[in-house]
């Protein structure tokens, strides 16, 4: 496991909890690109771990420092899960209280529980009573009409006297009916002064701040303000992003790392998982985006999409899907 630096906060620079992206996969090729960087699973909810007919929590420790998402509002099976996920070696565990979908709503847990602070605050006593790995909120600006500074200040301050220290800000509200899930994350405006001034008014508590946040550049930017970012679709869309985290954000002497290097870095790990009969495309999916900008992106990407999910497709597809790309 790689240990940050301890004059970093953990999660100085982190990728985003995403639903279907985020897989394990995803995960190892990332892991690729940065030594450093915070990674995040999917969202996983209770019940899902608790009733399973699969293990939701295996990863491997080549992927750590991760953090697990839950999703629920149910401080026993809460406790519950945290405690199997620190067992199985997760660095933190996440609770989701920003996902607007309505799937998520019916079961009360994500952004809806905004407007249940108490709840949210037994949630994360009951977990911080079980494991000693930190258990932190990622949360947006507000919901609905629950919008307003001192909403988001009741909040933060509750769930903190619950023991939280360490929070992520979505940079936006959510509306709870209306808008999709995807629209929520574009439609309503992003307010980082709000954000900014959160973290000022609790300088006590790690923040990092999250929402439409693409380049090197104004990473560094909200570093001067906030203890961390969280980059979510464009980490996805254009991981080569994070070739340049590591020494951008904590180590001047580490090297960039370009997106053919993660790309050969992954070839052993591929193989094993063809072994283990892991289809091809549900690791190489998450590649697509290795070489947005480059000359080549458009056949690797075709390649790939074209070939990885035929029967018996092996590393031999990545390596022609390789030949394409310039040097
Ligand atoms: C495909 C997709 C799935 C997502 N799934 C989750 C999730 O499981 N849990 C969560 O807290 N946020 C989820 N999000 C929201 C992101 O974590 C992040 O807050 C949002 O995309 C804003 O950051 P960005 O502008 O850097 O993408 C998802 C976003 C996307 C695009």
């Amino acid at each position: 496991m790689i240990q940050n630096p301890a004059h970093f906060y953990r999660g100085r620079f982190s990728v985003a909890p995403m639903l279907d992206w985020t897989t394990r996969h995803c995960r190892y090729f990332h892991r690729q690109f940065s030594q450093y960087a915070l990674l995040y699973t999917e969202m996983v909810t209770t019940g899902a771990i608790i009733h399973a007919k699969y293990d939701h929590l295996t990863f491997s420790p080549a992927e750590n420092p991760v953090a697990l998402q839950l999703g629920g509002s149910d401080p026993a099976q809460l406790a519950q899960c945290a405690k199997a996920a620190e067992q199985r070696g997760y660095t933190e565990i996440n609770l989701n209280v920003g996902c607007p979908s309505d799937r998520v709503q019916n079961g009360l847990f994500g952004a809806c529980l905004m407007a249940k602070a108490d709840l949210v605050a037994d949630c994360v006593k009951a977990m911080q009573a079980e494991v000693k790995i930190p258990v932190t909120v990622k949360t947006r600006i507000g919901i609905d009409d629950l919008d307003s500074y001192a909403f988001l200040c009741d909040f933060v301050q509750t769930v903190n006297e619950a023991g939280c220290q360490e929070f992520i800000i979505h940079a936006r509200k959510a509306w709870l009916s209306g808008l999709s899930p995807k629209e929520n994350r574009e439609i309503p405006p992003l307010d980082y002064e709000r954000v900014y001034q959160l973290k000022q008014d609790f300088p006590h508590l790690c923040m990092s701040i999250n929402g439409g946040i693409k380049t090197i550049e104004e990473m560094q930017q909200h570093l001067q303000y906030m203890d961390g970012v969280m980059i979510g679709r464009e980490a996805y869309q254009n991981p080569s992003l994070l070739g340049y985290v590591d020494q951008a954000l904590f180590d001047p002497t580490r090297p960039i790392v370009t997106p053919r290097e993660a790309v050969e870095k992954m070839f052993p790990y591929i193989e094993q998982q063809l072994r283990q009969g892991v289809y091809l495309n549900h690791v190489v999916r998450h590649m697509l985006g290795a070489f947005q900008g480059c000359k080549g992106a458009r056949q690797w990407r075709r390649y790939l999409s074209e070939n990885a999910h035929k029967a018996g497709a092996g590393l031999e597809v990545v390596e022609k899907a390789l030949s394409f790309v310039a040097h």
